[in-house]
């Protein structure tokens, strides 16, 4: 037998420690948070803290000037947690008794984090660099495009170039005047007809990039997103776009950086292994347009295709 197991025996032969190590395991709490739920003096708390943490039962973090305390579940050496576990059990079956210590200390262990909830700065302090996590974890990243889309103009009138099956439409149809979706291929029209039904603001084209049936400045916004990379003749298309813009309008494009992916010419049919900045410099400055903005997005950790590229180009020099 392992001389710690008697170490652990002792940590766990006294009750308030096994009371704080209970409250620990389902919070991660201060000092002083510890001290008002098993109504104890602050240094005594400290204490029985130390001994804990130096037995490897709990993990210490610290929080501005604070030092908050957790279980340390995950990190906990198996013996160890064996003999937490049996512990455990007897407790917690003590602790269906309503007036039984162990029972009490739930009670207040909610008093206490209910303080706590009133004041967020200390939750924020508190969550620090976990908050993304925890964001993610109640509310996914699906709102974000939303929002953003939220802050355009929304009488706008926005033409999605090569739309697709239209998945970028319900993003942008409440926030729009009026949403054209044009693509050459009635198939993936099709699908996108689907997807924006009863988006009374929504008109699907089939057409092409390179003879846009659409009259000479009309568009606020154009948007090619993931498609001129299969356009072997790019000019003409860019030239259309300049057509139909109205002075000031947008040509947003996002498409791949520069790669060596060659597969995709062959497996996806690519015309260009992506686009440098001077391409499309290059392209607008012939075709009437400038490049107001290029930007490199931070790569998505799902994504297995190239990086991709926002550009913003806008008629005149
Ligand atoms: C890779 S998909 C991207 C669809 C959509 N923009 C998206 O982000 O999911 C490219 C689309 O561009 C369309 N397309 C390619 N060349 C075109 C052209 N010359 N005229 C019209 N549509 C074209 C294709 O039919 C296809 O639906």
């Amino acid at each position: 037998m392992s001389p710690e197991i008697f170490d652990r025996l002792s940590l766990l032969s006294e009750p308030l420690r096994v009371r704080m190590l209970r409250l620990l395991e389902r919070e991660e709490l201060g000092v002083g948070e510890l001290a008002r739920v098993v109504q104890v003096s602050q240094p005594t708390v400290s204490r029985h803290l130390k001994q804990l943490h130096q037995g490897g039962f709990v993990v210490r973090r610290k929080a501005g000037t604070a030092s908050l305390f957790r279980m340390h579940c995950d990190g906990l050496d198996p013996a160890a947690r064996a003999l937490w576990e049996l512990v455990r059990g007897e407790v917690e079956q003590e602790a269906r008794d309503s007036s039984s210590q162990f029972a009490e200390d739930l009670r207040r262990l909610s008093s206490v984090l209910a303080q706590r909830a009133v004041d967020s700065g200390a939750l924020f302090r508190r969550l620090g660099s976990r908050w993304d996590g925890v964001r993610r974890e109640l509310f996914g990243e699906a709102y974000v495009a939303p929002a953003v889309a939220a802050m355009l103009p929304d009488d706008l009138v926005i033409a999605d170039l090569g739309c697709g099956t239209g998945a970028t439409l319900p993003l942008l149809a409440p926030v729009a005047g009026r949403l054209i979706g044009l693509d050459r291929e009635a198939a993936m029209l099709a699908v996108a007809r689907q997807r924006t039904s009863g988006m009374d603001n929504v008109e699907l084209i089939e057409g092409l990039l390179d003879d846009l049936p659409i009259p000479g400045r009309t568009v606020d916004v154009a948007l090619c997103q993931l498609v001129l990379h299969h356009v072997a003749d790019l000019p003409p298309v860019f030239r259309e776009v300049a057509r139909v813009l109205v002075e000031g309008g947008r040509f947003v494009i996002v498409d791949m950086v520069e790669h060596d992916r060659v597969d995709l010419q062959a497996t996806m049919g690519h015309q260009h292994p992506g686009f440098s900045r001077e391409t499309i410099a290059a392209l607008a400055e012939s075709t009437g347009l400038s490049l107001r903005r290029w930007q490199v997005l931070p790569p998505d950790p799902d994504a297995q295709g190239p990086g991709l590229f926002v550009a913003v180009l806008r008629p005149g020099a």
